[in-house]
């Protein structure tokens, strides 16, 4: 598969007519390199965290896509064609055409101290007429400039999330642009470690919808919802690639949803008020539900052989079941 660098592209269009100018700049994130990667490569995030562009893929695999994206300016729809395909390792290649104009632009990641990655863009434009190119050169290196910025501070979040949770223990699996689509994936491999939280008592008084926070947002950590008439047990961190799940407030749907690609989230376990106590096994804690309050112990996690995933109510086995007392 041809995957040409900037630089080639370039010279093949020069030897075509065409002459360039460029300017580039860098950025640090708290992060690996790696996870800024994925971040260029994730093309299920846009949707979400890109609001001003509407993002139209036409294909997609491992190493590369292409999309129409669709711009609102002045109350008009604005169309782009954009292709991006990896050029080598931590570097990615984009071309877009407007006009009389060619666009290439190039992101090249590279890590510069543990849990801290330097991206450099670098943008080419190019144009048939120099003189015209000179002209155009300031307007279009400040609305580039502009336009890359909002990404950046759009996508700031996901690169400091992924930086914590690493400082944590936690890694990440890692696969081609086409596979970042299938946000059922639970990509997150967190450290095996004991519960980072102790044993919990929550009163059950206040039955307005609040949501009580517990622990860290880790694979540990919970959100309960105290409904009117039921309690309901959410997760804080999300498998697929690490996004944190709080809210303030328990959804009005019964379910709560990732901000990073919409995955939603069903509580790991619904509890009805009762007088009698309740026992319930999830997948990390024990919840022992009385008239009064809810009782959250750690099971522990240090002895497990594979990570659970932590976001889902087991069906009853032999050692993980539901048990009432
Ligand atoms: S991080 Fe992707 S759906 Fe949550
Ligand atoms: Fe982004």
């Amino acid at each position: 598969m041809l995957k040409p660098t900037q630089a080639q592209v370039v010279s093949t269009l020069r030897a075509q007519g065409y002459h360039f100018r460029g300017f580039q700049f860098s950025v640090e994130d708290p992060c690996s390199a790696e996870d800024v990667d994925w971040n260029y490569k994730d093309i299920a995030h846009p949707h979400f965290l890109h609001r001003h562009v509407r993002r139209c893929y036409a294909f997609a695999d491992a190493d590369g896509y292409s999309c129409i994206d669709l711009h609102r300016v002045l109350g008009f729809q604005l169309a782009q064609s954009v292709s991006t395909w990896v050029s080598g390792p931590n570097r990615l290649t984009t071309q877009t055409v407007s006009f009389f104009l060619i666009f290439l632009i190039e992101v090249s990641i590279e890590d510069v101290d543990e849990n801290r990655a330097r991206t450099t863009t670098r943008y080419e434009i190019g144009a048939t007429s120099r003189p015209l190119l000179a002209l155009a050169f300031p307007a279009l290196k400040w609305l580039l400039q502009r336009n890359c910025n909002e990404f950046l501070r759009e996508d700031q979040g996901m690169r400091v999330r992924r930086g914590e949770l690493r400082r944590q223990g936690f890694r990440f699996a890692k696969h081609g642009i086409a596979s970042t689509l299938q946000i059922s994936a639970n990509n997150v491999v967190p450290p095996a470690v004991p519960c980072t939280h102790g044993v919990t008592c929550i009163d059950l008084t206040q039955r307005d919808g609040r949501m009580i926070q517990i622990g860290r947002s880790d694979h540990f950590g919970l959100q309960v919802a105290l409904q009117p008439d039921r309690v309901e047990i959410y997760p804080r961190l999300c498998p697929h690639e690490g996004a944190c799940l709080d809210a303030l407030h328990a959804p009005g749907q019964p379910a709560i949803q990732c901000p990073w690609h919409g995955r939603s989230f069903q509580p790991i376990v619904t509890l009805a008020y009762t007088q009698t106590p309740t026992t319930v096994l999830g997948p990390l804690h024990r919840f022992v539900l009385t008239a009064s309050q809810l009782r959250i112990e750690p099971l522990g996690y240090a002895d497990r052989t594979t990570p659970a995933d932590w976001t889902r109510w087991r069906p009853p086995t032999a050692d993980l079941g539901v048990v009432s007392s």
